[in-house]
């Protein structure tokens, strides 16, 4: 007989029925009446099971009392109709099978609070968490709703390399991959390294985003996305930010800013509305223990239309607000994320979109607007969080975008492939890349995004 996960003996209408059930220990409770109460949970859901084991299991002495949190058990009995409150049903054990012990003294889950710096340092047993259980089946959800809406769109799913040879973002924070000799590399008759002789013939790095590449598979199949992890060689210490995180990107052919933005409003919005639907009971934990009110936000969002300004217009209300910002706003000057945070959060109160910004603090593919110093760029900020998404309708014009690599001192010989799409058949074309850590952490209200993914890499962090 198979087990049957908690989840969905918990949801059982019908009682009376032989199950097994396997899982870890939570606590152990002993009766004065004769038994003792196990709390079991398996991951399948938050919450754990009941199992009622009695005095008369042959092992009850031996085994069963000496039961401890993080002890693994298989449990054969009859799902029956609870009499105590909190929970539907329980199981009775008929037998409680030991798989392997917990030591109450080691184990680092016991019964006291842990808190989110210590449960850092144990990234192995923190899944044994009620808050990183909830975490793991969230980002699941909202992974296999990503996949859904671009499916149901007709975008096609690209898999982008992940050790590339180019530089998107054009702002030197990649990671060097390459298999030279630290201690001795070749080198070139002028002292430089001699990276022609490294594993690709080239220096290669890890990929900061899969836009380049995207836009070609775009500028022949329409309408795709890719989602996979991406890296920043950053020096980043903020709770937004991690040196690897997963990012979601779509590029549209034959599409401008304004399709753009409609994209990422309708997909942050089904986002919202799916994860309040598929993740009742675990939204409900954040929102008791995490960040109260975080239920209510996500309704809130995935309700209302995005607010929509450009960046002159934003640079004008911060100039206006009255606030002192740490960093006080001027145009020409990248938005901080105290700015992001008070048009979102406080002039808006939900996402924003904020479109053309100053051509030089943006990447040099965005293309360029016929004022002659913004570009077609749109990020969406959201209350809290701040920027989640950055896109923009791309530079389609050949001569227009040489000369922005030319600004941008990029070298054109380096993007052969790039230039090549605007030499045959170019059209216009626009996408955007979500941050998905920085979206698991507004739909959970986690405070540090080091919490929202399983292994997090960060500065002096792996
Ligand atoms: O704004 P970014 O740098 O845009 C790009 O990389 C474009 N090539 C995307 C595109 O147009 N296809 O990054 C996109 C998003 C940000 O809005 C943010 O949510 C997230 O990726 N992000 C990070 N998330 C966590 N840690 C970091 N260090 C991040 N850097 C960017
Ligand atoms: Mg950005």
């Amino acid at each position: 007989m198979r087990r049957t996960k908690v989840a969905e003996l918990l949801g059982a209408t019908v009682c009376g029925a032989e199950v097994r059930a396997a899982g870890w220990v939570r606590t152990r409770r002993d009766s004065k009446g004769g038994f003792s109460f196990l709390e079991v949970n398996d991951g399948s859901c938050l919450a754990n099971l009941q199992v009622i084991a009695p005095d008369t299991l042959p092992n009850y002495g031996d085994e069963v009392l000496h039961l401890h949190p993080g002890a693994s058990v298989v449990v054969e009995g009859e799902l029956a109709q609870s009499v105590g409150s909190g929970q539907a049903v329980e199981l009775k054990a008929r037998a409680v099978r030991v798989l392997g012990g917990s030591p109450p003294v080691e184990y680092p889950l016991g019964k006291q609070k842990v808190n989110f710096d210590r449960l850092r340092e144990l990234p192995h047993l923190r899944p044994r968490t009620n808050s990183f259980g909830a975490l793991a089946r969230v980002r699941h959800v909202l992974a296999q709703e990503i996949h859904r809406f671009f499916d149901a769109r007709g975008f096609l799913y690209v898999h982008t390399p992940v050790i590339t040879a180019n530089d998107c973002e054009g702002a030197g924070e990649m990671f060097r991959v390459t298999t030279l000799d630290p201690h001795s590399p070749p080198r070139l008759p002028d002292g430089t390294v001699d990276f022609g002789q490294d594993f690709f013939g080239r220096r290669a790095s890890l990929t900061v985003s899969g836009q380049l590449e995207g836009e070609a598979y775009a500028c022949a199949l329409g309408d795709i996305y890719t989602f996979g992890p991406t890296f920043r060689a950053e020096n980043s210490n903020t709770r937004r930010h991690l040196s690897e995180f997963w990012m979601v990107e779509p590029e549209m052919a034959f599409a401008d800013l304004d399709d753009d933005a409609a994209l990422a409003e309708a997909f942050l919005r089904h986002l919202f509305g799916a994860v309040l639907a598929r993740c009742g009971e675990d939204l409900g934990f954040f929102d008791r223990r995490v960040q109260p009110g975080v239920v209510a936000r996500l309704e809130r969002l995935a309700a209302a239309p995005f607010g929509r300004l450009t960046y002159t217009e934003a640079v004008r209300l911060l100039e206006t607000s009255g606030r002192a910002f740490e960093y006080a706003p001027s145009w020409g000057m990248d938005l901080q994320s105290e700015h992001e945070r008070y048009l979102a959060g406080e002039v808006f109160q939900g996402p924003v979109v904020v479109t053309d910004y100053p051509e030089a603090i943006k990447a040099f593919y965005m293309r360029r607007n016929d004022d002659g110093r913004t570009v077609a760029a749109m990020d969406v900020l959201l209350p809290e969080v701040g920027e989640i998404i950055g896109g923009s309708q791309r530079e389609e014009r050949l001569e227009v975008l040489l000369e922005a690599m030319r600004r941008a001192g990029l070298a054109p010989e380096a993007y052969p492939h790039y230039l090549d799409l605007r030499r045959f058949g170019s059209v216009p074309h626009a996408g955007f890349g979500l941050g998905f850590e920085r979206l698991v952490q507004f739909c959970t209200g986690m405070n540090n995004i080091r919490d929202v993914i399983p292994y997090p890499r960060a500065p002096r962090l792996c």
